[in-house]
């Protein structure tokens, strides 16, 4: 591996934690607000809207976009060249290489679909994200299942991920350690699945 392709492997590993995880919670907790009412929800929107527009576009522009972006399409190009079956891991380390690759690829193309259509097209065209909006959306059964996997995809990819993160920067060395993350996260994917999913269900009630 050149120098170049180390540093850019830092850099990919610690854009998916800040600032794209800790985007990921923020989105969360946002779309999570509705479980208290759609007003509840609404109001967490106003307030992001009522932050003057030429600053929201430069943070979502510099914080979000431009990191995913790199995060992802060097994210494609090391999944494609990466091998499947890393057998010294036993079972469940493969399975969840595994998984890491498909949930990388489901969030690929559905960020695509879900960025470009509410963010850009409805919210970029001048139609305000709302829960009435949201609630006639997510009715359609295809979109709400489709919404539910990208939404699960992407948490199995951010906690996973935050696991291998570990590993990769050298904070869980041993396989004691490794073990006790590797719970961790999965326990944090229970969670945060469990609330968004559950959140989720509260735009279609
Ligand atoms: C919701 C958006 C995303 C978040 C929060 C996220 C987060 C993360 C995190 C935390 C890691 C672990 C870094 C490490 O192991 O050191 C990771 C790894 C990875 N991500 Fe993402 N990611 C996202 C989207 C994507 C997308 C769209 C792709 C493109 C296909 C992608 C491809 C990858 C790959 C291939 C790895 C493994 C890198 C390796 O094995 O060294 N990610 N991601």
């Amino acid at each position: 591996m050149s120098n170049t392709d180390f540093y850019l492997r830092r850099l990919h590993s610690i854009s998916g934690i800040a600032p794209i995880g800790v985007f990921l919670l923020e989105h969360i907790f946002t779309i999570s607000t509705v479980i208290a009412g759609p007003g509840v929800f609404d109001a967490a929107v106003a307030k992001l809207a009522a932050i003057p527009h030429a600053l929201l576009l430069t943070l979502e522009i510099c914080f979000i976009a431009i990191p995913l972006l790199f995060h992802g399409i060097y994210g494609a190009y090391i999944a494609m060249q990466a091998k499947n079956n890393v057998s010294d891991y036993g079972y469940l380390r493969n399975r969840q290489f595994w998984l890491q690759r498909m949930s990388a690829w489901y969030t690929f193309v559905y960020l695509i679909w879900h960025v470009g259509y509410l963010r850009i097209v409805v919210k970029g065209g001048g139609t305000p994200i709302s829960y009435a909006f949201l609630h006639d959306y997510l009715s359609n059964p295809i979109v709400f299942v489709l919404y539910a996997i990208g939404l699960v995809a992407a948490i199995y990819h951010f906690t996973n991920g935050l696991f291998t993160f570990c590993i990769t920067w050298g904070i869980a060395v041993g396989p004691r350690a490794q073990g006790i993350v590797n719970k961790a996260a999965w326990g944090l994917f229970v969670v945060l699945s469990g609330v968004g999913l559950f959140a989720l269900t509260h735009y279609i009630a």
